[in-house]
């Protein structure tokens, strides 16, 4: 016999019991952009150089934090982009990213790549081609190279997912961020 709940539709989120309606949780609090960079600093993070090449083959990167993990089968990673930013056409040009993640001593090329004003951002460290064409950097803790399998505008942001095709992990200490400064890893508990 089939039980009563088995054929029912499946409830959407926004309807579970103890789940607030998105405009109830959009006016609890009067979350002004400070408010929120602030209480997300709070989450401390790795540093991230994510990179791909331009319609003219150019190469292409910028510091973010904003990456994860998203799917172990299939492999899928996010990161998300400011639509402002001057790397956006190229990252939706690219049918590639690689995604650098920096170890503890590559603090100066997570400054540099954070920079609007950086003429030549690839001009300090050992980059070589990866799947794409997309720049690879020596010496970090892990790379992720993907193929962009999506990209959808997310706010002020563009949410992109990316499948991993290739990586490596050298387990270096990482370089971390939290609180809107730069952190070595502290103790093992
Ligand atoms: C630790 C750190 C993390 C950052 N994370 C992101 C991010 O996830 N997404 C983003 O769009 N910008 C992020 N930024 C800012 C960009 O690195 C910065 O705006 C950069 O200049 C963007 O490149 P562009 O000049 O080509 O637009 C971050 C900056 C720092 C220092």
């Amino acid at each position: 016999m089939t039980s009563p709940t088995a054929s029912a539709p499946a409830t959407p989120a926004a309807e579970l019991p103890g789940t607030p309606l998105q405009a109830e949780l959009q006016g609890a609090v009067d979350i002004t952009p400070q408010a929120l960079r602030g209480a997300l600093g709070r989450f401390a993070t790795g540093v991230t150089l994510i990179t791909c090449v331009d319609a003219d083959g150019a190469r292409v990167g910028l510091t973010a934090n904003s990456f994860s993990a998203l799917s172990l089968e299939p492999p899928l990673v996010l990161w998300s982009l400011r639509r402002a930013s001057a790397s956006l056409a190229a990252f939706e040009h690219s049918s590639h990213f690689a995604i650098n993640v920096l170890a503890e001593g590559q603090i100066g090329l997570s400054r540099r790549f954070a920079s609007g004003k950086e003429p030549d951002k690839f001009g300090e460290g050992l980059w070589s081609a990866g799947l794409g064409g997309v720049p690879v950097l020596a010496g970090c803790t892990a790379v992720f190279e993907c193929e962009r399998v999506s990209a959808q505008v997310a706010g002020d942001h563009v949410l992109f997912i990316g499948r991993v095709l290739r990586l490596a992990d050298a387990a270096l200490p990482p370089l971390l961020f939290h609180g809107g400064r730069y952190h070595l890893l502290g103790e093992i508990l």
